[in-house]
């Protein structure tokens, strides 16, 4: 992510809610890193962690709960704290005027919501909106490296197979993982998955649907349409969770409109915001989870034309799913509403 310039007069108060997990503490490291303006830190999570302390900045920072959080009335709130918090909590921050950006699915595709990647429709975003949504984090990579090629050559149909970090699960995928990794056998309840996850793939990614896809799949079908701006783009897609400790893979198979030429393709995808091409076969070159674990760019290789279709081509893209799949693309999120004042102090100054 580039350094990036705040209107210096304006600070902001920012809660951080579900602080105490994996995505609300990359999201504390990512909002250090960034430099962004934190006049007053709010950490928040469950009533299970009220009192416990947490590092900001340096210094300690006891965890509150979510009356106290909302009663201070934050400028942001960054929720990641699952679909049933967001649903509660959310609208009672923006009550009190607080902008809510949240990382779960609860308002990804309410027609009211805006869901937002930066680097494709962060245009779209206004002082009004007060609970915005984060997508996915298979979306965001996706979208990330496809939106360029979409407005050159116009996406027609994607077909997409993701092999998916078990971190996205949360904190008990990860004690899971630990515990096999180890030799032990988890109990009922310290299961994240009905399966082991160590040493095996799932082909299941959150829940099963009455279409027989999984939640996360039509995620990237209906998300991806959303930020996309279409609902004629045809998608499929096969989400898979692997034994990997961090970043998600995705082989992407797309059909465009218009011919292409993969020179242009390559040259479109290393001239795009966010996207990194790493694409050197001689020199066996290309992502990996391993390479783009704490990293913020969409990592693209393996870019070939599919010769088995007309204007068919094939992707690989790759991104640390705790960072620009979550903790990252929120904090993007804050950082344009703060630049072009829309959230806070400064969006009551110019309105
Ligand atoms: P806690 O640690 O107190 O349970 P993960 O997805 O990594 O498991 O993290 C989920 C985060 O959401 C944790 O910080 C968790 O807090 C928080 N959380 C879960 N339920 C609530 C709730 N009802 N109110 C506030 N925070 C919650």
């Amino acid at each position: 992510m580039p350094d990036t310039e705040y209107p210096n007069v304006y600070t902001m108060k920012v809660a951080v809610v579900g602080v105490t997990g994996l995505v609300g503490t990359v999201m504390c490291k990512v909002l250090e890193e960034q430099g962004f303006p934190v006049s007053e830190f709010i950490p928040v999570a469950s009533e299970r962690s009220v009192g416990k302390t947490v590092q900001f900045k340096g210094k300690d920072h006891t965890v509150i709960s979510m009356a106290d959080a909302i009663a201070a009335r934050p400028d942001i709130a960054i929720f990641s704290a699952g679909g049933k918090t967001s649903l509660k909590f959310a609208p009672q921050f923006a009550a009190v005027g607080t902008t809510v950006i949240d990382n779960s699915s609860a308002w990804r595709m309410d027609p009211t919501k805006k869901l937002v990647v930066p680097e494709v429709n962060a245009n779209v975003l206004s002082a009004e909106d007060k609970i915005i949504a984060n997508p996915n984090c298979s979306t965001i990579q996706m979208v990330v490296a496809l939106a360029p090629l979409h407005e050159a050559f116009g996406i027609k149909r994607l077909v997409i197979s993701t092999y998916q970090s078990f971190t996205g699960t949360g904190m008990q995928a990860v004690k899971q993982y630990n515990l096999e990794r180890k030799g032990f056998e988890p109990q009922a309840e310290e299961m994240a998955y009905h399966y082991p996850i160590f040493e095996n793939c799932l082909p299941h990614c959150d829940i099963f649907l009455e279409n027989d896809y999984t939640k996360e799949e039509m995620k990237l079908v209906h998300e991806t349409r959303k930020i996309l701006g279409t609902d004629k783009m045809g998608i499929t897609a096969t989400a898979v969770r692997v034994p990997v400790n961090g970043g998600h893979s995705e082989s992407v198979n797309v059909e465009f409109e218009r011919p292409f030429d993969i020179e242009k393709v390559k040259q479109i995808l290393r001239d795009a915001e966010g996207i990194a091409v790493l694409d050197d076969l001689e020199n066996n070159k290309y992502p990996m989870p391993l390479y783009a674990k704490d990293k913020d760019e969409v990592f693209v290789g393996r870019i070939r034309r599919d010769a088995s279709i007309e204007n068919g081509l094939n992707l690989w893209i790759v991104a640390d799913n705790l960072r620009k799949g979550a903790a990252t693309n929120a904090v993007q999120i804050a950082q344009y509403l703060l630049q072009h004042k829309l959230v806070g102090e400064a969006a009551m100054a110019t309105a």
